[in-house]
């Protein structure tokens, strides 16, 4: 596909068939993030996959009962790893780059879905705590996006977005 028709197909899918997502596609998902920009190439961040059902449900639970994430084929999670960006950049890394790191991969993984036919939502409304517990994370670790992901089983709505003449300010 296309990338500006991926860009442009992409829309939050929020029920999934019951089938599996190929494991080279996944692997072509998790590649694409890996190919994200990060700061000093440090890719101060983690990324978790998790497939199993009992799993899926808490995370749902974890994400204040956003049912619909337990629907999901898989589930990746992107987690800051404010450490390894904070040896270099000190404060910086830890408290900014490490969560961009992150939330860039996710951003690419969520368009390499979509270029592979599957539908994915972003989902940032969970407890920290309580994703950790789930993953069994390291305290230092800050989960900053759930993917949920697979083949669609809804039409996708397209929402509004705002006039590039309202957000766009041409300084000069
Ligand atoms: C930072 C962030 C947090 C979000 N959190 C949630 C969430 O917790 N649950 C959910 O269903 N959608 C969540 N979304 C998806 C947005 O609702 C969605 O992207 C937005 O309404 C635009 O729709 P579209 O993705 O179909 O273009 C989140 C998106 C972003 C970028």
């Amino acid at each position: 596909m296309d990338f500006f028709e991926t860009v442009k197909s992409r829309h939050s899918i929020r029920a999934y068939r019951q089938e599996p997502i190929p494991a080279g596609t996944l692997d072509q998902i998790l590649e694409a993030a890996n190919l994200a920009p990060s700061a000093g190439n440090l890719q101060a961040f983690e990324i978790y996959v998790v497939t199993k059902a009992a799993l899926r449900q808490q995370l749902a639970d974890a994400a204040g009962g956003q049912g619909f994430l337990s629907g999901a084929a898989a589930i990746l999670i992107f987690a800051a790893h404010p450490e390894r960006s904070a040896v270099r950049y000190g404060r910086r890394g830890s408290r900014l780059y490490a969560v961009q790191d992150a939330t860039i991969a996710c951003a690419y993984a969520t368009l390499a879905a979509t270029a592979a036919g599957l539908g994915a939502t972003w989902v940032g409304a969970f407890q920290e705590q309580a994703v950790r517990d789930v993953l069994d994370l390291p305290e230092e670790m800050v989960p900053v996006a759930l993917l949920p992901m697979g083949f669609p089983a809804e039409e996708a709505v397209v929402r509004p977005r705002r006039q590039l003449s309202d957000l766009v300010h041409t300084i000069g």
